[in-house]
């Protein structure tokens, strides 16, 4: 008899009872972990290590790590659209939210309308609905000074961070060489070196404490070329090098940075007649010069595996409570797509 000796039927029987409540004896055989697997963790009579806690999604159990309570999250662009959406489903998972955005015009290198106050009032209101605390905060991420004493004061008041989602970006429909030469800097600056200064100002903390989960906003157009929106392709596809190259340096800090990857999401950013248009074009078919909505629909969603013409931003955020869980613990310098199939067919 080794010490992880414990019969498959005992374990069976307990996990189909659902609290895996080991009894002191199992609790004793099963040592830091009480895993499904019942074979003998030894090789040639060595024992396997054992990864500390922290280091492992731990073991199966209902609804294992995949709430958020205790945990203290940043959103940035959480006034509206798919930071909205990840800020309430964290708090409908158990976490205190800080909202921040700029709530004001960003750049006239963006299509779309700027972000107001009151549209990051309603998402602390929401966030405040599930009975969680919720601070709104206006801020530039392109401002790494702004930043960095936003986040002294919210160490200070609020509390230190679990997670930060850097998911603030602009968009720019422009074929290249008709671009200003702001739309190309500012959509870079903004989109890339925003996402960066989230990243630079908040792991210091999470380093220091040796714990923290970053999810980066990038987009399935950081992984093709774009027709006509090179810029916001191009940080896009920065952020997937960010993601992976933070990835490797913060891991030994026991930090896990992914990559969330959306489609085609309705919201600010592409509820314009421009966007509508561009999507049938990249369908290969000439656009009305005022498709509405429904056409534009019609048109793409055949195209997409899952048949819808475009997702909602609350389709997309369950994925960003997975990664922040800690049934995430080992999942970093990963992309993670929410697309309704488009990523079976792009690269
Ligand atoms: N909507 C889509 O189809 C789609 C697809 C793939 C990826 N994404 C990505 O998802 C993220 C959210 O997009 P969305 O569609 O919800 O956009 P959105 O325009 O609805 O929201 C973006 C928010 O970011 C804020 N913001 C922009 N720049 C900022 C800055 N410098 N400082 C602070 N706040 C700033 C805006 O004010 C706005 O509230 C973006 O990173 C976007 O690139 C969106």
């Amino acid at each position: 008899m080794t010490g992880f000796d414990i019969t498959a039927e005992a374990r069976r029987r307990l996990v189909l009872g659902g609290a895996l409540i080991a009894s002191a004896a199992i609790a004793g055989a099963a040592r830091a972990h009480d895993r499904t697997d019942t074979d003998p963790r030894v090789l040639d009579g060595n024992p396997m290590p054992e990864p500390p806690a922290d280091k492992s999604a731990g073991p199966v159990r209902p609804g294992r790590g995949s709430a958020l309570a205790g945990k203290l999250a940043l959103v940035t662009g959480a006034a509206r659209g798919i930071g909205r959406a990840i800020a309430v489903e964290f708090a409908a998972n158990g976490a205190d939210v800080v909202c921040l955005d700029i709530c004001g015009p960003v750049s006239p290198a963006s299509n779309a309308r700027p972000a107001t106050p009151a549209e990051l009032d309603e998402t602390v209101s929401q966030v405040r609905g599930y009975g969680r605390r919720a601070e709104g905060v206006h801020a530039d991420i392109r401002d790494i000074t702004q930043l960095r004493s936003t986040a002294g004061i919210i160490e200070r008041d609020v509390g230190p961070l679990d997670i930060v989602v850097a998911n603030a970006a602009i968009q720019r429909w422009k074929p290249l060489l008709e671009m200003e030469d702001s739309d190309w800097r500012d959509v870079i600056d903004n989109n890339l070196n925003g996402t960066a200064n989230t990243v630079r100002v908040f792991a210091p903390g999470m380093v220091a404490r040796k714990r923290g989960r970053f999810i980066l906003l990038s987009s399935m157009q950081g992984k093709h070329g774009t027709r006509n929106a090179a810029s916001y392709s191009a940080s896009k596809w920065g952020i997937l090098g960010l993601m992976k190259s933070a990835a490797m340096e913060l891991g030994e800090h026991n930090i896990t940075v992914n990559a969330l990857i959306p489609g085609l999401v309705d919201t600010p950013l592409t509820r314009y007649e421009t966007r509508l248009r561009n999507s049938m074009a990249e369908q290969g078919v000439t656009p009305p010069a005022h498709p509405t909505p429904q056409e534009a629909w019609d048109n793409r969603a055949p195209t997409v595996p899952l048949k819808v013409g475009w997702l909602q931003p609350d389709d997309v955020s369950p994925a960003a409570v997975f990664l922040a869980s800690d049934a995430a613990a080992m999942v970093t310098g990963a992309e993670y797509e929410v697309t309704g199939g488009d990523s079976a067919k792009d690269i």
